[in-house]
């Protein structure tokens, strides 16, 4: 009998003819629907989700919560422009990110549509208060693609190539990737962290003046740079460094935030208050959302300087509030914390049957492995990594990379215990 032709196929031959190829998907999968920790591709295959849809499903795909309230939202209005009038959602939204991002001073909020542009939005501001040009960035950030985020970047070449001129201003600190040092040394930096000595004898000293920097923008783990958490104590000896320099400091927490570390914001974790705080992914379970917070001091600018068509939509917002109160109430950030642990060991011991695992790291939620060659070496082992992420697709798990030849495991923080460990079994299963 012939075999039935696949869904799947048929629409990835169509999207292979009107969708851009620039896209960065690994494996064929074609989503039908997610549920909780689960998705289902269109041949009504179930996976076990370990990407949350890189980051944004926290509360679970399709909340039943926040699927209620945006229903509910639907049937008063889809759209009305942050730009032009008032609504309410946005009001009581921009109230509670106000309340749950660290610092107890009096914070602004402006919404946008996505990660990248309220990257944007903290960019400009940061110029448009200091009447500084100029910015400092980590490398192997990652802050989005448009012109000014995509010049805070630079995690990859192929997110560059042929894009120049980027913006103007943009300079670059090495970031405590004590894997692989970006200063060669070979050990951890415990209390001074060569990075940010690097920054302030060399690159505050000889390349950008004092009085020219507006802000450093930082991820307080490096996301698509291959989750990079930097020691204990640098993120506050950064905001020292930054106060001490008079320029802003600039968390992006986009990948970050809402429980994914163990705390609400990963500043929350690493014990700073930034001056301005870029959220986006988790904070509406999947509509396109993000905020730039910022001390109310600072967002300040006048009527025009700074706005957009969709932000604070009114459907995201009640979708955004409703992940906030449904995370607060079941305490996903302790729930995230307690299956780091236990993850993150899981990952260690794995590393002890296998060499291809050169590195397991992360907070919370947010772990990865980084596979190499060869431990001595280091040789990033990419064909590999993706041969690895391929098969845990055809066995039933989403799995991301990131970095050179990291593997990340964030799956939604409702994941229950044994519901985790068959993810990661299903890795191991992989591996071996
Ligand atoms: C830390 C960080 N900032 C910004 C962005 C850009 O967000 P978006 O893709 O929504 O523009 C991302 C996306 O992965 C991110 O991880």
């Amino acid at each position: 009998m012939a075999k039935k032709p696949l869904k799947s196929e048929s629409i990835l031959k169509r999207d292979s003819r009107v969708i851009s190829p620039s896209y960065t998907r690994s494996y064929p999968l074609v989503i039908e629907r997610g549920k909780g920790i689960y998705i289902w591709d269109v041949d009504g295959k179930r996976y076990l989700d370990f990407t949350s849809g890189i980051a944004v499903a926290n509360v679970g795909h399709s909340n039943p919560e926040v699927v209620k309230a945006i229903r509910s939202q639907t049937e008063k209005i889809l759209h009305n422009a942050g730009t032009d009038f008032y609504n309410e959602p946005a009001v009581a939204l921009a109230e509670k990110l106000c309340e749950i991002t660290p610092g107890s001073f009096s914070k602004k909020v402006f919404f946008a549509n996505s990660g990248t542009e309220t990257v944007e939005c903290a960019f400009k501001l940061a110029r448009w208060y200091t009447k500084k040009p100029r910015m400092i960035s980590f490398l192997g950030a990652f802050h989005g693609r448009t012109f000014g985020s995509m010049t805070l970047s630079s995690s990859k070449l192929t997110h560059r190539d042929h894009f120049s001129p980027l913006v103007p201003g943009v300079d670059y600190a090495p970031f405590p990737y004590c894997y692989r040092c970006p200063l060669g040394k070979k050990e951890k930096c415990e209390k001074e962290f060569s990075c940010l000595s690097y920054l302030g004898t060399q690159i505050l000293k000889k390349v950008v003046p004092q009085d020219e920097l507006a802000g450093i923008i930082v991820e307080p783990i490096q996301g698509e740079g291959g989750y990079i958490v930097p020691p204990d104590g640098f993120h506050k000896e950064l905001q020292k460094l930054c106060r001490e320099e008079g320029c802003l400091y600039i968390m992006d927490e986009v990948q970050t935030g809402f429980a994914r570390t163990g705390k609400m914001f990963a500043s929350h974790v690493f014990g700073v208050e930034p001056d301005i705080i870029c959220v986006s992914k988790a904070i509406a379970d999947g509509l396109p959302l993000g905020a730039c917070v910022a001390k109310s001091e600072i967002m300040s600018w006048p009527r025009g300087a700074h706005a957009n068509t969709f932000g604070g939509n009114p459907l995201a917002c009640v979708a955004g509030l409703t992940v906030i109160d449904y995370i607060q109430r079941e305490k996903l950030y302790a729930k995230a914390e307690k299956l780091g642990e236990f993850g993150k060991k899981y990952l260690k011991d794995l590393m002890q049957e296998h060499k291809i695992i050169g590195d397991v790291r992360g907070k919370g939620l947010m772990l990865a492995a980084e596979l190499v060659k060869d431990r001595k070496t280091k040789k990033p082992a990419f064909q590999e990594v993706e041969k690895i992420v391929n098969t845990c697709f055809k066995n039933g798990l989403l799995l991301l990379t990131c970095g050179y030849s990291t593997v990340r495991f964030i799956p939604p923080l409702i994941i229950e215990r044994d519901e985790f460990e068959r993810g990661l079994e299903i890795f191991a299963d992989t591996l071996k």
